[in-house]
């Protein structure tokens, strides 16, 4: 098993090289033939350190997916001034394009954040420390993220506002998902759950594999309809919607800012790491009044006259709370930060959503089809210089595809009520696998280890396969986030707990259960579907196939799907543990909100982009109200 993981290892080093050059390729290409990606009229024009004024009304901390859009909304009052600091630079024209998803973590424009190691889970990652990738860059996650637009089910936000937060139910939110949206799907455009002519395009994504549509036609019969996921109801299957402006990605960088970039009372400062939101104390009262940011070696200071908002996400909008004296009195005393106000919740109540990666089919081709390359996808005859031409000379082609989720389904396993809309597991259908894209995707952003991929997949290279993940909608485990140092460039402790709850494990082995069974069907029995024939040596003790055997799985290819949430929460000042309240201001700090994915006080049923986008433009409507004389 050791020379295997070596032999796999040696394989992907070696092929580094051609995967390079194709990246620096389809750069060229870019460069001449894309300017609709270049862009460069409408981009971002960060504010110089010297045109940088001592006060603003408003400093927003952190440009990602709610940052980015309470920049732009914040601005439309020209009476107003906006200042915006993100630590990273402007998007790189790569992450336009949808395949390159997987590429961009793990460089500049991540944060590289990894759980602490577990002997629960991530088992069979280096270290058994998982990735946790965040955007650094202009537009946040939202350049990194998939580009799955979901908005999750109407029950969430009815919970959320049974919890104590009066405006937060789907009826109220609705309108803040729509306010975004520019609907480009044809047969949704006129759905009273959709709108057009916002900033946000939504589209199907331009391109899939064709075992796609066999995956889909699976799904209904396992009993599913196939439907808008995003409208009356959630259950069911759905090639996936993307926020894609003509196939492209539409972060909320393109979105909201550079369509806000001539607005002169906005302005836009990058590479600009706050380390400490300054709090000023009287007998009574506590006050944000600014914030300190170092910008290259220069440290500055800038006023807010009326608020700091923190959309650091849900990694670092605790952390710089910590960092400036809001958080659980024992933990910053042992850190030796001064207390300003106590808020145990902070960091508390991590939630994400944990799946189970590589469950992979072998398949055969129907020996008639029209399309053997790009049938699914496959590293190595899909990435070729035919797909590079028709991406660059005719906009179309396999770069315009997400592989890993062409298409979705809400299902229900039996420990959900199936008379209610309210699934529990989400299944991404990929035309992709570990064994084809060699490793060089699903591998290195997993941090699998070189042995568990070399016995689990080397010898079954290449070889015609798709494969599903499933999802578990609501976990109930809570993990937590705490400060590692009193430094803002240590990298927070980042502990998941996935798993803690058994009742988790056992839906997500139930998960994994349905997409078996989901193989045996008419239409994945033309194919030949059936399961990779390597088991993973960890869980040989357990039958194959069983819910043991998957529970066993899921604690070593443990996978996050990117959505922490959860850490700064939201509810009445009666809950200790919430960190804000339902008009989304610090409890006990003036002058401070929080408008971000850590607010969620329960994660939402799907995808959480679309979700933090509703919760900025609600947030920047209830700024407005606030301040109106
Ligand atoms: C790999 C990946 C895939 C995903 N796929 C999907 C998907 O397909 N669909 C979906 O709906 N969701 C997806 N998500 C999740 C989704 O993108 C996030 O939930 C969402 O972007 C969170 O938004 P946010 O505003 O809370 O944080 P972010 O968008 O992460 O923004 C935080 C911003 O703050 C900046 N920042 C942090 N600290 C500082 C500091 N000290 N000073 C200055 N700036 C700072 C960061 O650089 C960043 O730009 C994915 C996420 C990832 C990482
Ligand atoms: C901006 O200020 C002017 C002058 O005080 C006022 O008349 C106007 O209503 C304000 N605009 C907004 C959008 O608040
Ligand atoms: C906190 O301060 C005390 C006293 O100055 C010192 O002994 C201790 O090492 C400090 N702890 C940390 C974590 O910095
Ligand atoms: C291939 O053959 C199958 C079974 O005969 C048929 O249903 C299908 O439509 C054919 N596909 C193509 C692309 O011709
Ligand atoms: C399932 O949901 C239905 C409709 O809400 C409800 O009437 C029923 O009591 C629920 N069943 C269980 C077992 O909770």
């Amino acid at each position: 098993m050791a020379s295997i993981g070596r032999l796999s290892a040696m394989r992907i080093a070696m092929s580094y090289g051609p995967e390079l050059s194709f990246l620096v390729l389809l750069r060229m290409l870019i460069g001449m033939y894309r300017p609709d990606i270049i862009d460069r009229e409408s981009r971002v024009k960060p504010v110089t350190l010297s045109s940088l004024r001592s006060s603003y009304d408003f400093v927003i901390i952190g440009g990602g997916s709610a940052g980015s859009v309470l920049a732009n909304r914040l601005s439309e009052n020209k009476n107003w001034t906006v200042l915006l600091l993100e630590a990273g630079v402007d998007e790189p024209d790569m992450a336009d394009v949808p395949i390159v998803f997987p590429v961009l973590q793990l460089t500049s424009v991540d944060w590289q954040f990894k759980t602490e190691p577990s002997n629960n889970y991530c088992k069979a990652m280096k270290a058994h420390a998982c990735n946790w990738p965040r955007g650094k860059v202009l537009g946040g996650s939202s350049v990194l993220n998939a580009m799955l637009y979901i908005r999750g089910n109407r029950k969430d936000y009815d919970n959320w506002e049974r919890m104590g937060n009066p405006g937060w139910d789907y009826e109220s939110v609705l309108p803040y998902f729509k306010k975004s949206e520019d609907m480009r799907i044809e047969e949704y455009r006129d759905s009273p759950y959709h709108q057009t002519g916002g900033y946000l395009k939504v589209e199907h994504f331009k391109y899939h594999s064709t075992v796609t549509d066999y995956l889909i036609t699976a799904g209904t019969e396992m009993g599913y309809k196939v439907l808008d996921v995003n409208g009356p109801t959630q259950t069911g299957f759905t090639y996936s919607h993307g926020t894609l402006k003509e196939g492209l990605r539409c972060s909320t960088a393109k979105a909201f800012l550079r369509t806000a970039s001539e607005r002169r009372n906005l302005h836009v400062s990058t590479r600009s790491m706050v380390e400490k939101i300054l709090i000023r104390q009287d007998e009574h009262t506590k006050t944000a009044y600014g914030v300190q940011f170092r910008l290259g070696s220069v440290r500055k200071i800038v006023k807010a006259n009326r608020e700091v908002i923190l959309s650091a996400g849900s990694v670092q909008s605790p952390q710089l709370l910590m960092l400036s004296g809001i958080g659980p009195r024992d933990h910053l005393q042992q850190l030796n930060v001064t207390v300003i106000h106590e808020a145990p919740g902070v960091g508390r109540n991590l939630q994400d959503h944990v799946a189970i990666g590589g469950l992979n089919y072998l398949i055969t081709k129907p020996a008639n089809v029209t399309d053997p390359e790009t049938f699914t996808f496959n590293l190595i005859r899909t990435l070729n210089a035919h797909a590079l031409n028709l991406f660059s000379q005719d906009r179309t082609g396999p770069m315009y595809g997400v592989t890993v989720a062409d298409g979705m389904g809400f299902v229900n396993t039996k420990y959900a009520n199936k008379s209610e809309d309210y699934p529990d597991i989400q299944l991404f259908l990929s035309s992709t696998a570990d064994n084809t894209d060699g490793g060089l995707f699903g591998k290195r952003d997993c941090n699998l280890m070189d042995d568990f991929y070399g016995s689990m997949f080397e010898n079954i290279l290449y070889q015609d396969s798709y494969s599903i993940i499933p999802l578990l909608l609501r976990p109930r485990s809570r993990g937590y986030l705490k400060l590692r140092s009193k430094n803002i460039n240590e990298p927070p402790i980042i502990v998941p707990n996935y798993f803690d709850d058994p009742h988790d494990l056992d839906v997500l082995a139930e998960g994994a259960k349905f997409i078996h069974e989901m193989s045996k069907t008419p239409t994945m029995k033309r194919l030949m579907a059936r399961p990779n024939p390597n088991k993973l040596p960890g869980c040989s003790s357990h039958a194959y196939p069983s819910l043991d055997y998957w529970r066993c799985y899921a604690r070593y290819y443990t996978m996050t799907i990117y959505h922490p949430c959860g850490t700064c929460k939201m509810g009445p000042s009666a809950d200790k543990m919430a960190v804000v309240d339902a008009r989304l201001r610090v409890h006990g700090v003036h002058g401070l909100r929080v408008i971000d994915a850590s607010i969620m006080p329960t994660i939402v049923s799907g995808n959480t982009n679309a979700p933090t986008i509703m919760i900025a433009e609600k947030a920047a409507d209830m700024i407005n109200e606030d301040w109106k004389v």
